[in-house]
């Protein structure tokens, strides 16, 4: 019979443990950031009603058009086609209507961890299944909310000790006044519309916003002469992102302005940014991305409530904390392993580990029936820094040999001393 070999899904891939310390180290330090920020974690289903991504995120978009991995209803039962989610913010949104959080105290502050899916060409960091933090805020149209969203994306960045790090940020206005600028922007490419690629022909009539993303090198320089868009905000509008940019200078957060960012996701009104490392090469892909959405809880079926937040690319930012050879504090291995010999030692020992662990220190232990070599070379295996010795004599005594692996040097204490004895040591 010939032998097969089962390879991970096209654009999945495995986290080995030499990798997945830095996704401990990230997720300890987001954690720790965003409780400070005043964000608490929630958790949504990896599936959802395909529908709230195709209004939330717009029918025309390519997350929507040529990403979403579909699950088609099998039964007659299920009616309801649904799709693995491709971002968190829909999801979270649907939970929060769903579960009348609108009835809390506002604002309220989310965060969430875990895997989107989206049926991209796999490339360098870009990933059919991928991992994202996330935070959002809603129930706040201020600048206060936009500026604690950029502020704790960009404090995450700077703990885990990432350098060259930029915001770009724009605004793309309200419902009042992105409608005068799409008529200008119209206008403006109809004239040209003899040099654009067949992509944006499509973008003139649907989402002229987008015609300012196209990769196509000659609708790029087509671009770069087009109406800006904030010479259309609002008076309102215009405020507001002078009011985030003026916390962001408080806070020394480094940005640019960058009037043609556009979003990949249509829900978007007011504050829209990107974070990126800029290297030798220039500028590197998103590491995160986001803004405000005050529509979307409407649009979703819920109350009228300003939103706003962002996502964080996890691949991406543990890739550039490789690149940068960002130091991570190495996690506890085995710190002590149990070595005993015999029916009494056995007893014995199975009280010390107890009052280790107590003490939070890494033991390993395995009440086996292996020799006193066999046991010591296991505990050596495991890097383990010391090893307990515990015989049937020591065990009588109430006694055992503390072993230092690293230099093979031992000791013999009292059990009652001991735990005091090995903290000591450890420090
Ligand atoms: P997004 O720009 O689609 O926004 O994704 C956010 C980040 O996720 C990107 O900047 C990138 O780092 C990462 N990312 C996206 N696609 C992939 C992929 N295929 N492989 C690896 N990483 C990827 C959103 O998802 C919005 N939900 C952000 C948001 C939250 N806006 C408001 N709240």
């Amino acid at each position: 019979m010939s032998r097969v070999f089962y390879q991970s899904p096209r654009g999945t891939k495995d986290i080995l443990p030499s990798e997945e310390i830095y996704w401990q180290y990230f997720f300890n330090v987001a954690q720790k950031t965003l409780s400070g920020a005043g964000f608490t974690k929630i958790e949504t289903p990896h599936f959802e009603n395909a529908e709230i991504y195709s209004r939330g995120i717009g029918e025309t978009t390519d997350i929507v058009q040529k990403e979403m991995f579909l699950l088609q209803p099998t039964s007659s039962d299920e009616q309801v086609t649904y799709a693995l989610r491709p971002e968190g913010t829909a999801g979270v949104v649907r939970a929060y209507i769903q579960n009348g959080m609108n009835s809390w105290s506002q604002p309220v502050r989310l965060w969430y961890f875990g895997a989107m899916f989206r049926r991209e060409r796999p490339q360098r960091g870009r990933y059919r299944e991928f991992y994202q933090l996330g935070a959002e805020i809603f129930g706040d149209e201020s600048a206060k909310s936009d500026y604690l969203v950029v502020m704790s994306a960009w404090e995450i960045l700077r703990r885990l000790g990432l350098s060259n790090l930029i915001v770009y940020a724009s605004s793309i206005g309200c419902p009042d006044c992105r409608p005068k600028f799409y008529a200008k922007l119209k206008k403006f490419y109809k004239e040209k519309i003899n040099r654009l690629c067949q992509d944006c022909l499509v973008r003139l009539e649907k989402n002229p916003l987008r015609l300012l993303d196209c990769k196509n090198e000659r609708c790029q320089e087509i671009a770069k002469e087009a109406p800006n868009i904030l010479d259309s905000l609002c008076p309102e509008c215009r405020i507001h992102f002078q009011n985030t940019l003026e916390y962001l200078d408080y806070f020394g957060v480094r940005y640019e302005i960058e009037s043609r960012l556009v979003r990949g996701l249509d829900y978007y009104t007011r504050t829209v940014f990107e974070i990126a490392t800029i290297n030798d090469k220039g500028r590197q892909s998103a590491l995160g991305a986001g803004g405000r959405y005050d529509g979307l809880v409407q649009l979703l079926g819920g109350p009228v409530t300003p939103a706003v937040g962002y996502s964080l690319g996890v691949e991406r930012i543990i890739e550039v904390m490789r690149e940068q050879k960002v130091k991570i504090p190495l996690p506890r291995g085995v710190e002590v392993t149990i070595v005993q010999l015999g029916d009494k030692a056995k007893e014995v020992s199975r009280d010390i580990h107890d009052r280790l662990v107590k003490e939070n220190i890494n033991v390993f232990y395995i009440p086996s029936n292996d020799g006193l070599r066999q046991q010591l070379q296991a505990a050596a295996k495991l890097d383990s820094r010391f090893a307990l010795i515990v015989g049937q004599r020591e065990a009588m005594k109430a006694e055992v040999i503390l072993r230092d692996l690293s230099t093979s040097t031992q000791e013999t204490f009292a059990i009652k001393v001991l735990v005091d004895e090995i903290k000591k040591r450890l420090k």
